[in-house]
């Protein structure tokens, strides 16, 4: 009966919400650990098989050169040792303030034999705790509903995918990045889906046949997946218990660099941005939010606007009250799974509607609302993902100029505590002239 319940559950669960986050029902099933999928004629290959419908050799991508593997080690690190130190906590390694994010985080009852903690985050991690699945997908699936119906995790698509890297990258309730951390040693953190995907390295091959299985592959949606589902994690972290009344709410949920500027000379490290606030203010992070209103600009106008809106009056109540915060997060929620989820799924940008998001991205960082480094780091990253997205469908000849123009912009993020505004900008301005954007068309 319970074991009849739960595959019920399960199933509502991935039919109705595909994306459900992971250690929700969609998995339910034991972790039964890296050892279990790294056999040599399953996923332990050392080389890529050419006669199979997957590489073969995720195992040794993973263990070899995906930061995943070595999330757990980190903990015992000097470093980590300095963070729990100043934390009070005794060991980095034993805390769940750090293992939520830095080890495949399953809770006891779903700890297979195989099951490491010390694994880091390992394959199940990602697909799902495999004990229902582990004998029969080696036979592979017909539909990917009947792929999420066995209880892997829908990787495959793209806004489960982000919402997945997201709680990790973007820091989310049940994974929760405070200020404290931070403040203790622990490196700002960011996210975008394409770029970190690239980053990981991939341990899949998008060849014809994974399209057929898996459907097409489009880094521009891939990039507005990441930005929809960043915004989740942040607007839900601005709904939730952490965002309490108080005179000082989590300060993490904050622009840094309203209260850090850098320690370099070079005048004041943020140009006012977020709302139209007041100067001196100290406005929300909201580097996860801005690049939606751009993305739907292109897609509906009208849509844009209302997100725009809704921004704005996110950054007024941050001036108000802590109650008023989260009845606008939560408002913001509603158009996100109402409007922002459905388009970013049936929305594939013609080659003229990546230009117009990329110039309106380029346009809008060299006005005079610039914007403070995260939003920097999120402009560099899009504008890098959007003009290599242009390139592979050969619809832009990317000329030298315009590439020297996206890497020197990327140079710019690359150090926060290096940023320069007036740099930024400058490299800002070689982008939009390259683009062949007139001058002062901003604002
Ligand atoms: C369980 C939490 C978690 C999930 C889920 C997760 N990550 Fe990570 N990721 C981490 C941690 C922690 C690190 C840092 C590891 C270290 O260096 O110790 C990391 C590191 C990375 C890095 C290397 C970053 C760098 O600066 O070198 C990339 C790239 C990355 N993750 C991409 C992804 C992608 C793409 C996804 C989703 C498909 C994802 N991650 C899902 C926690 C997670
Ligand atoms: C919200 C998830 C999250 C939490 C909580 C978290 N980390 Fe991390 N940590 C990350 C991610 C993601 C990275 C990789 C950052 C990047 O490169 O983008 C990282 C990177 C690090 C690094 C730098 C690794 C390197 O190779 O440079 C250290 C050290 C670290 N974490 C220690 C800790 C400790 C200690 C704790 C607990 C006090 C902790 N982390 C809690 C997500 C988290
Ligand atoms: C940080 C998250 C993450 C981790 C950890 C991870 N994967 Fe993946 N994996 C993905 C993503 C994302 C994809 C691409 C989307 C998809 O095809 O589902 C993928 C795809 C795959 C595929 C499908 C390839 C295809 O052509 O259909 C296999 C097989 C796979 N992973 C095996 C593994 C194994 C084995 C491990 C552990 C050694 C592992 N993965 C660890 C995220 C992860
Ligand atoms: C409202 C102002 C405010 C905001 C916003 C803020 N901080 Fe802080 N931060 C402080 C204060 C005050 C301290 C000193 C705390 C102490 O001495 O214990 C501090 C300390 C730190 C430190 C320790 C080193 C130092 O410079 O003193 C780091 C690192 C840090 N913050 C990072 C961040 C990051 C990253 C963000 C954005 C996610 C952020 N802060 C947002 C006010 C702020």
């Amino acid at each position: 009966m319970g074991g009849m319940r739960k595959t019920i559950v399960r199933l509502v669960a991935v039919v109705l919400l595909p994306w459900a986050a992971a250690g929700s029902a969609a998995d339910a099933g034991k972790h039964l650990g890296v050892a279990s999928c790294a056999g040599s004629t399953c996923h332990g290959s050392t080389r890529p098989f050419t006669d199979s419908r997957i590489r073969q050799d995720e195992y040794f991508t993973w263990q070899r050169k995906d930061a995943h593997t070595r999330a757990y080690d980190t903990l015992l690190s000097e470093r980590s040792q300095e963070i729990a130190h100043k934390l009070a906590l005794k060991d980095a390694a034993n805390a769940p303030r750090c293992l939520v994010c830095h080890a495949e985080n399953a809770p006891q009852a779903q700890r297979g034999e195989r099951y490491m903690v010390t694994d880091g985050i390992g394959c199940e991690a990602c697909h799902g705790g495999s004990e229902h699945w582990i004998r029969e997908h080696t036979a592979g699936y017909k539909t990917l509903a009947d792929r999420s119906a066995a209880g892997l995790y829908p990787t495959w698509d793209p806004i489960a995918r982000a919402r997945l890297c997201s709680g990790c990258h973007v820091g989310d309730n049940d994974h929760p990045m405070s200020h404290a951390i931070m403040a203790a040693g622990h490196p700002p953190i960011l996210f975008e889906l394409d770029t970190f995907e690239v980053l990981e390295p991939p341990h899949w091959r998008v060849d014809a046949g994974y399209v057929e299985r898996k459907g097409p592959q489009d880094p521009a949606r891939n990039w507005a997946a990441g930005q929809v589902e960043g915004a989740r994690a942040v607007l839900e972290n601005l709904a939730g218990p952490r965002f309490h009344g108080g005179a000082f709410p989590e300060l993490a949920f904050f622009d840094c660099n309203a209260c850090h500027h850098s320690l370099i000379k070079g005048g004041r490290a943020r140009p006012q941005r977020s709302g139209g606030l007041p100067d001196g203010s100290v406005p929300l992070a909201d580097s996860q939010l801005v690049m939606l209103i751009r993305w739907l600009d292109v897609v509906e106008p009208a849509a844009g606007r209302k997100w725009h809106d809704q921004w704005v009056a996110l950054q007024a109540a941050s001036q108000r009250s802590s109650g008023e915060v989260q009845s606008q997060a939560r408002n913001m929620l509603v158009t996100l799974d109402s409007v922002l989820v459905p388009k970013v799924r049936a929305t594939t940008l013609d080659d003229a509607q990546l230009r117009s998001l990329l110039k309106s991205i380029v346009a809008e960082a060299r006005g005079s609302h610039a914007g403070d480094f995260s939003n920097a780091e999120q402009t560099a990253m899009a504008v890098s993902v959007l003009t290599t997205a242009l390139s592979e469908r050969g619809a832009e000849q990317v000329s030298d100029g315009l590439r020297k123009a996206v890497d020197g912009l990327y140079a710019q993020v690359m150090d926060r505590d290096r940023f320069q505004p007036d740099s930024y900008r400058g490299s800002v301005e070689k982008v939009a002239v390259a683009l062949g954007l007139a001058r002062g068309a901003a604002d």
